[in-house]
């Protein structure tokens, strides 16, 4: 289990989650590596800028680590731009990880990795991933890479199938889907600090009244959300959103994905 002095990568840090938890983290955590394509101006700590499909770059930024964050990832873009990152990058990060003896992987996964569920159903983990997409059937592979990496080389992991992460609620939907900033500290922290987690995978909310996924494994792993997306409903509905419409028994979407269940796969140059 790494300690909080060991070398802690975290790529993908200059986005959302990677500002949060290099905040959230740092105070407790004294060796983290950060890596993105660009640092932000100004941001403390040690960076490397790279390219997560650069196997040279990803290898020399492995050499040491006890465990990596791995949080780089595309969405919302075209699919080659997805599987440069989500695939051809995330194969590099694992890979130049597992050669260079990470013990602990915490992976940023996502509620698209079973958005094909209907809302109806209080998505678990330990049910077959449904993804809705090339995004979310991507986030299901690394998944199961990380499965593999336990049982063949004892590779502790946790891949958190984040639901929406914003510093607020932002529609009904994340009523009940919201991961607070300090929640998701509290997800990166316990998943480090787990003595075995295995191969684990959770849903990546806040404790929202709304929740409409399970709360599995959340025990086990230590993690207890502080959160819950209900408290910011008048702020919703003074936006204009429907925030009564569940107490009707209508949802804003049919699927756990949300739009990306109905919507069209992301673009691409494939005629
Ligand atoms: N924000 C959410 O609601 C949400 C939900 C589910 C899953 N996730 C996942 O969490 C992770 C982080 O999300 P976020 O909201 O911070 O996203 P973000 O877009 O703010 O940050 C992603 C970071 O990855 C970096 N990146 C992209 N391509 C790269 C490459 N080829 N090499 C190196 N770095 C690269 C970007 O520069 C960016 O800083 C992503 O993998 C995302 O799929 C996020």
């Amino acid at each position: 289990m790494p300690q909080p002095t060991d070398r802690v990568v975290i790529t993908g840090a200059a986005g959302a989650i990677g500002t949060t938890l290099r905040r959230g983290l740092s105070a407790r955590w004294s060796n983290l590596l950060l890596t993105d394509l660009r640092r932000p101006p100004n941001a403390p700590g040690t960076w490397i800028e790279a390219d997560v499909a650069d196997r040279a770059a990803m290898a020399r930024i492995m050499e040491g680590a006890k465990a990596v964050i791995h949080l780089a990832g595309a969405a919302g873009t075209d699919l080659e731009t997805l599987w440069h990152t989500n695939a051809t990058g995330l194969f590099e990060v694992f890979e130049a990880a597992r050669h260079a003896g990470v013990e602990r992987i915490v992976y940023a996964s996502s509620n698209h990795a079973h958005g094909m569920y209907p809302i109806t159903i209080p998505v678990a983990p330990s049910m077959p991933a449904r993804p809705d997409g090339h995004y979310g059937a991507l986030k299901a592979y690394g998944e199961l890479v990380l499965r593999s990496f336990h049982e063949k080389y004892g590779i502790t992991s946790v891949s958190l199938r984040i639901g929406t992460y914003r510093d607020l609620p932002i529609d009904q939907r994340s009523l009940a889907t919201w991961l607070s900033p300090n929640d998701m500290t509290r997800l990166a922290e316990a998943s480090l600090l787990h003595p075995n987690p295995g191969a684990l995978v959770v849903n990546g909310y806040s404790n929202n009244t709304r929740l409409k996924a399970a709360r599995e494994n959340w025990d086990f792993l230590g993690y207890h959300p502080e959160d819950d997306a209900e408290t910011h409903r008048e702020m919703l509905r003074a936006q204009g959103f429907d925030v009564d419409s569940p107490d009707r028994g209508i949802w804003e979407f049919n699927e756990h994905g949300g739009n990306y269940a109905p919507g069209p796969e992301l673009p691409t140059t494939l005629k």
